[in-house]
Formats: C-alpha cells, structure tokens, sequence
C-alpha cells in the first residue's frame, strides 16, 4: 500500500482569499486538494462547478480530487477534466451506469474514484473493482463540512480494504468526513491510505503545522494493521 496522503479540503477555506489558501496548503506540502462539488440534488447543499476548479489548477500543481456529489455525474466528467481534475470520484449511488462512467474517465487517463455513502453497502462495488483506482469511503453523510466521524465506518473502511487486498491491484482508499489530527491513526490502521480534512486544515491557525501534527501522529503506523473483526 502506498503512503499516506493528507488532502485540504477546500469547502472549509475561506473563499474570498482562494488564492492564499491554495498556495497557503501547497507550502504547507499537501498531497492533493480536495474539491467538493454539490449540487442541491444529490446533496442538500449547492458549492462550485468546472469553472473553479479550472481557477484553482491555473494556480498550483498539486493533484486536483474532485468530488461529484452530483446527480448524473457522467454529463459532466468531460467538464471536469477538461478544467484540470486528476482525480475524478463519483457516487454509486447516483450512477446507474456506473461502469461506463468509470470508463471514461479511465479513457480520459484520469484516476477514477467510486465513493459510497455511509449506508451503502459495499457490494455495490463488487463488478467495478476490477477497474477502479480509488475508493472513497463516506465517513459522514455528504453535503457538509464540520460533521462528526461516524464510528461504524471504522468496520466498513477494514472490509473495504480487505476487499482491495483481494483484488490485487493497487487502489487507494480514501476517507472523507470528520476526519482529525486525533483519529487519523485508526482510519489508516482500518486500511485508508488518502485522508481528506477540511476543518481540521483550514480550521486551523498554521496549516503547515497541522500537517506535521497529522504525519506525526502517523508515525510507525501501518496501514490496514488493524482487521475488521477487531472492529
Ligand atoms: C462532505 C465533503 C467533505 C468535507 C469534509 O460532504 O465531502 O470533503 O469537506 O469536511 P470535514 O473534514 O470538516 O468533515
Ligand atoms: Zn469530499
């Protein structure tokens, strides 16, 4: 598995001072930047579209993760990479057609995510594993930053990993929601490899020392240690 990478979350930033924010994360050595994409569908509450995650690749290099909390995300894969996504994720949930979706952002040489709510079953997976490159695993209901972890997602990210481990093939696991400085160690024992953070980051005083605090306090840990019938 590979190492762990820590990505802000800019749904907590401040928006009006975008650019300080993005470079302020950069310094601050993120690994990626997460960006939440709500539509007032999918999720109760309505962000940003293609042209502002074109805005933010115009400033930095880092990896772009975009999250489609969308309905019918497919219409807008094309969109997305073309303003300069390198991560695409997409809800099963939303997506009968999920294959053909994952499909084309793989056509596109873009990192494909499926991501699950926290009710949804994991099986809902099973016939796209094969092709994924990411899971993200919901850890609070979307739709908003600031919730709390939701403790029996511990259980579902060990399946999830168990369910990689299977496969053979390298796929990421990552988190989103409630996730901290204080329980980044269990996530990434229970197999998550990419941790998203909003609040936590941009809550903060000092990103850059947020960021040590979180690899600190993964120091020595190793990923997926913790199976999930210990759960
Ligand atoms: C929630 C979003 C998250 C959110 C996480 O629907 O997908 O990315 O920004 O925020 P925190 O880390 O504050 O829970
Ligand atoms: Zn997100």
């Amino acid at each position: 598995m590979n190492e762990v990478r820590i990505g802000p979350s800019i749904l907590s930033c401040d928006f009006l001072r975008l650019k300080e924010e993005i470079e302020a994360v950069d310094e601050a050595k993120a690994d990626l930047i997460h960006i939440d994409v709500m539509d007032g569908h999918f999720v109760p509450n309505i962000t940003i579209g293609p042209l502002f995650v074109e805005a933010i690749r115009g400033i930095t290099k880092t990896p772009l993760d975009v999250h489609l909390m969308i309905e019918k995300p497919s219409r807008y894969i094309g969109a997305f990479i073309d303003a300069g996504a390198d991560i695409v994720t997409v809800h099963a949930e939303t997506d009968p057609h999920l294959h053909r979706t994952l499909d084309e952002i793989k056509s596109k040489n873009r990192t494909a995510g499926v991501s699950l709510n926290p009710s949804t079953p994991l099986d809902i997976i099973d016939y796209v594993l094969d092709m994924v490159d990411l899971v993200l695993i919901m850890t609070v209901n979307p739709g908003f930053g600031g919730q709390s972890f939701i403790p029996g997602m511990l259980k579902k990210i060990a399946r999830t990993y168990d369910m990689i481990k299977g496969t053979g093939r390298s796929i990421d696991l990552e988190v989103d929601g409630g996730i901290k400085a204080h329980n980044a160690k269990e996530v990434v024992m229970a197999g998550a490899n990419i941790l998203v953070m909003g609040t936590e980051i941009f809550g903060s005083k000092n990103y850059k020392e947020k960021i040590r605090e979180i690899r600190r306090e993964l120091e020595g840990v190793s990923c997926g240690d913790r199976k999930a019938e210990d759960l």
